[in-house]
């Protein structure tokens, strides 16, 4: 069981076969799966060799951070908050077109499913105080060059994870030297993908770690409704190709709910105790401060510029249903979704450890846009998804904020870190 799981690689990552839902769910036979145990065994000795040599860590030029990023020149004590703010119509908005970036993913290109309103796409964020400066691609290009970028986390991480490939390739002339590294294509459920933008030595990965910690089948005698159990004391297994990266940007919190982990038979373990009556709450906690342990001991702060995105909020009428509504504009009120226990347990943890880590607080920003779902312009579209989010839409703005963090830490020392917001 252990060994089938730490068998990961970048191709078996793809086939998704270590999450332990694989073979109970699809019924393939016991047999198949210890073939694809040895298979994997073997693959992955040589595709985690071959996959170091793109990924070399280049220690010359690092990030940092600095505390004073969001006050001004004067270094008055107006600070800007920069998720403080509103949304503004802008002309100059979307980013990207959709249709020239083929890492947008069907199911997100709304405008190419068939939705005809396209306020919802040119929409930008405005802090109240002061601006997010407008993305110099090229500027950017040149800050990646020679380093890794890795999203770990969920569905919606990928979304950030192709929001920004996209922002990117739209400063390149020539986009066929923008290419997924094992040629695979974007799936639901593939673990990893890794983009490289040739031209400039750099990789815009992709893991995905639901829960960020380790998903295993179940303990023998333990009641039969338990499948699988949350190892909520062990962060993720692929979670060692996320260590020696540049710019590691985390979430986690949708799959935290009592259908995804209780209704599909999954339950919390510590140590070799089963958790049974353990609340979600209490177990993500657990699992973020297993996070926090794992960034302490394992990130080198001076390389490693650490972010976890807080939770992304949906506008669903009724969940159970899957009915919503997509609205045409952005609410005036955030109606209480800009505020989320997820998101209050990540500012506790981070607040309490040493390595720095910018918190990304997404929330009460996407609140307001119940505009941007995919609704029924996804794959799917006789299901309604307020969850997910249309591109070019929100996760790009998300990657506006990323990116001015790390042009300002990369400014010279003269110029203080706020100048990446811009007062206004
Ligand atoms: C700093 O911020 C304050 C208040 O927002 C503003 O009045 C001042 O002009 C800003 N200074 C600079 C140098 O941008
Ligand atoms: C590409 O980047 C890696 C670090 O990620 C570095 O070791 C290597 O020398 C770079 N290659 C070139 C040709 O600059
Ligand atoms: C959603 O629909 C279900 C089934 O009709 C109902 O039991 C539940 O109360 C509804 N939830 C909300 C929030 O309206
Ligand atoms: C909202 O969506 C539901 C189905 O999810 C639909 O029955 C209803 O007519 C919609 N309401 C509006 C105002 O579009
Ligand atoms: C923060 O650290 C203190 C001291 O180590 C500890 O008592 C507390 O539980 C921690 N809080 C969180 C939210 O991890």
């Amino acid at each position: 069981m252990s060994s089938f799981s730490r068998s990961v690689s970048f191709k078996q990552r793809a086939a998704s076969i270590n999450s332990p839902g694989f073979c109970r769910k699809t019924l393939v036979p016991r047999l198949f799966c210890a073939l694809i145990v040895i298979g994997s065994l073997v693959s992955f000795f040589f595709v985690i060799g071959c996959g170091y040599l793109y990924v070399l860590p280049n220690l010359t030029h690092t990030f940092h951070d600095h505390a004073d990023r969001f006050s001004n020149f004067s270094g008055s004590e107006d600070t800007c908050d920069v998720y403080n703010g509103n949304w503004v119509l802008d002309d100059s908005y979307p980013l990207y077109n959709a249709l020239e970036c083929p890492f947008v993913e069907q199911g997100f290109n709304c405008l190419d499913n068939g939705r005809t309103d396209n306020d919802y796409i040119k929409w930008r964020w405005k802090p109240k105080n002061c601006a997010i400066p407008k993305v110099n691609v090229q500027l950017v290009l040149e800050i990646l060059r020679n380093k890794r970028v890795v999203f770990v986390g969920d569905s919606m991480s990928r979304t950030q994870w192709e929001s920004l490939i996209c922002l990117l390739m739209n400063g390149l002339e020539d986009k066929n030297s923008v290419y997924e590294v094992n040629g695979n294509k974007i799936t639901k459920q593939i673990r990893f993908l890794g983009v490289r933008f040739s031209s400039f030595n750099f990789t815009i990965e992709f893991y995905r770690s639901v829960f960020l910690v380790q998903h295993y089948w179940a303990p023998k005698h333990v009641p039969r409704r338990v499948r699988s159990t949350l190892k909520l004391d062990k962060l993720d297994d692929i979670s060692r190709e996320w260590i020696d990266s540049d710019v590691l940007i985390f979430n986690s919190g949708q799959w935290w709910i009592p259908g995804k982990i209780f209704g599909m038979g999954c339950y919390f373990q510590v140590g070799n105790s089963l958790k049974l009556g353990m609340p979600i709450a209490s177990a993500f906690r657990r699992a973020l401060s297993t996070w926090s342990s794992w960034v302490e001991s394992m990130i080198n702060p001076k390389r490693t510029q650490v972010f976890f995105r807080t939770f992304e909020p949906s506008h669903w009428r009724n969940l159970t249903l899957r009915q919503c509504n997509v609205t045409k504009f952005p609410l005036l009120e955030a109606g209480g979704k800009d505020s989320s226990s997820f998101s209050d347990a990540v500012f506790e943890v981070v607040n309490n450890m040493t390595v720095p880590v910018t918190v990304l607080h997404i929330t009460p920003m996407s609140a307001f846009r119940s505009d941007a779902h995919v609704g029924t312009w996804s794959d799917r579209p006789s299901l309604s998804d307020c969850s997910h989010w249309c591109l070019p839409g929100v996760p790009d703005v998300w990657n506006e904020i990323v990116i001015s963090y790390l042009l300002g830490s990369n400014e010279p020392a003269s110029t203080s870190a706020s100048t990446r917001f811009k007062n206004v």
